[in-house]
């Protein structure tokens, strides 16, 4: 490749379109902080991370790693039903957790909190299950957009600008999952 192309070609990582907001140095100490806290919260606790698919998968993957403790994992899928691009609330399991939470201290982990109403329904849908107790852990915490005012975010990565963002497992239609950090979208329409 000439220096010439090397300069102005751009990579998905380099996306011109992508202004970034927390690079991996900062999501990275962020992380420690949070795998801290819960460490030392969690102690003598029946831990398991619940993880919602597909959005936490980068974040759980790194929180885990940050917390010293015995703990276990599992995931769910969910899908919302979005009238337009606006969340209606109604959630569908597209995959159930694999073992019961009775009993156990769930910390259930997102990617971002944006309305609330799919994270809402999903600790109403979870909280019917014995677990001894449900916290929530979100990477991004979006309030500006919320509806469900009251739903109680225990750990927060960052309080993010009401922007589309993505990268760290955020998606725009599937796409950008795999940057290893997080943009805001400068032109959606064109994302
Ligand atoms: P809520 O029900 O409005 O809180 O929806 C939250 C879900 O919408 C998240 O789990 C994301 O999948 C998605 N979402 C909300 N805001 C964004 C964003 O800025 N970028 C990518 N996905 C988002
Ligand atoms: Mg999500």
């Amino acid at each position: 490749m000439s220096a010439e192309s090397a300069s102005t070609d751009t990579t998905e990582f380099t996306n011109q379109n992508l202004e970034v907001l927390y690079d991996e140095s900062q999501i990275r100490d962020r992380i420690v902080d949070l795998g801290k806290q819960i460490t030392a919260e969690y102690r003598d606790r029946d831990l398991v991370l619940v993880g919602v698919l597909k959005g936490s998968c980068v974040f759980m993957a790194d929180l885990m790693r940050a917390i010293d403790l015995q703990m276990t994992i599992d995931f769910m899928a969910v899908s919302s039903y979005k009238d337009g691009t606006v969340s209606t609330g109604d959630v569908e399991i597209l995959k159930d957790l694999s073992n019961p939470i009775r009993q156990k201290d769930v910390i259930v982990v997102e990617d971002i909190v944006d309305t609330g109403l799919t994270l809402s329904r999903l600790l109403e849908i979870l909280s019917s299950r014995g677990a001894n107790s449900i916290k929530l852990a979100t990477f991004l915490d979006k309030p500006e957009p919320r509806i469900k005012t009251e739903l109680k975010i225990d750990y927060t990565g960052f309080v993010v600008p009401n922007r589309f963002l993505v990268g760290y497992g955020l998606d725009a239609a599937g796409r950008y999952r795999n940057l290893p950090f997080i943009a805001a979208v400068r032109d959606p329409s064109a994302a």
